[in-house]
């Protein structure tokens, strides 16, 4: 294959690029409007008829490689996306976020203007759109009727903007690795003393507000106001947490949390927090004790006061 360092940057991850592609239906043509060096346009060629516009003629030129050295075809026209009538239904965009190297979270900034490509997407049968998930979610519904944050990696990788008289409507996170999908709801009142187990949730789960969901699933309560964290008596196996074992839950006081440390013949390998800004290195530093088993230390908040937790990952 062939890259420009920047382009391959923003490039799609080839596990991602396969879950964009398979949001489309069989056979259909596919447009990619922003191949850059061609990873989703790869992935859609694999997967039937697909075209792409690039604007950068180097780019376009070397997202034509990379797909012909994956023995797969698809037109890439070196052009303006936006010039012209769109001959097909079904199309990605994936606006780049940079301008002169350094990256923008100014939606006016991308190129293209997402709000152009939006104006356009009512009118095919599905557009998606990839954005950068630290879009404020009046900006993301404000170009489409579905809202959908993907996991990918144990990361929310990105949020992808749906329209079109075929788009999927509301507010989802997909995790690619599993294909699970939760819908968004309000979430449960939290709990305020943790059960016997803690539960890390997937970021994209958050960021989708489908944490709800998940606690209505499996019975589980989210942790104080530290939004993330969740907390039930029975251990839970799912896509979207990590699982820990509680072994030890005080108050946010070091000198206590030591004396924990000691009675469990253990040691703090890392300081997991959520809603809380401590300074890891210096609590690590104050509770240095090289005790056998290693554990993670959480953070969490009730109200005011921050309560420390000694987790073994399970
Ligand atoms: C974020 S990159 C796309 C990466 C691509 N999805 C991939 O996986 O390789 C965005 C690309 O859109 C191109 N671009 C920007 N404005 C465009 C336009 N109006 N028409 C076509 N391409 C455009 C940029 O040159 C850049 O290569």
């Amino acid at each position: 294959m062939l890259f420009v360092q920047e382009a391959l940057e923003q490039s799609t991850h080839e596990g991602v690029a396969g879950y964009h592609a398979s949001l489309y239906p069989a056979g259909k043509l596919v447009a990619d409007l922003t191949a850059g060096i061609g990873a989703d346009l790869i992935a859609l060629a694999g997967r039937g008829p697909a075209l792409g516009f690039e604007l950068d003629p180097v780019r376009a030129d070397y997202a034509r490689h990379n797909v012909s050295v994956h023995g797969l075809d698809a037109t890439v026209f070196t052009a303006d996306c936006l010039e012209g009538d769109w001959e097909f239904e079904f199309a990605i965009a994936d606006p780049a976020r940079r301008v002169d190297g350094r990256r923008t979270l100014d939606p006016s900034e991308f190129e293209p203007d997402p709000v152009l490509l939006a104006e356009r997407f009512v009118n095919l049968r599905m557009g998606v759109m990839k954005l950068s998930p630290l879009l404020p979610d009046d900006i993301l519904t404000s170009l489409g009727v579905g809202l959908e944050f993907v996991s990918f990696g144990g990361e929310c990788r990105e949020a992808l903007v749906f329209a079109g008289s075929e788009a999927p409507h509301g507010r989802s996170a997909v995790h690619v690795g599993s294909g699970e999908r939760l819908t968004s709801s309000d979430a449960p009142v939290g709990a305020s003393e943790p059960a016997a187990y803690l539960f890390d949730c997937d970021p994209a789960l958050v960021r989708a507000h489908a944490v709800g969901t998940l606690c209505s699933r499996h019975g589980l309560a989210p942790l104080g106001d530290s939004i993330g964290y969740l907390t039930g008596p029975d251990l839970v196996k799912s896509p979207w947490l990590r699982s820990y074992r509680i072994r030890y839950s005080g108050k946010g006081d070091a000198k206590t949390t030591k004396r924990a440390l000691r009675d469990l013949d253990a040691r703090v390998f890392e300081v997991k927090q959520r809603g809380v800004k401590a300074d890891p290195a210096r609590l690590m530093k104050e509770l240095a004790y090289g005790g056998s088993t290693p554990l993670s230390l959480a953070l969490w908040t009730d109200g005011p006061s921050v309560r420390h937790l000694l987790l073994e990952a399970v």
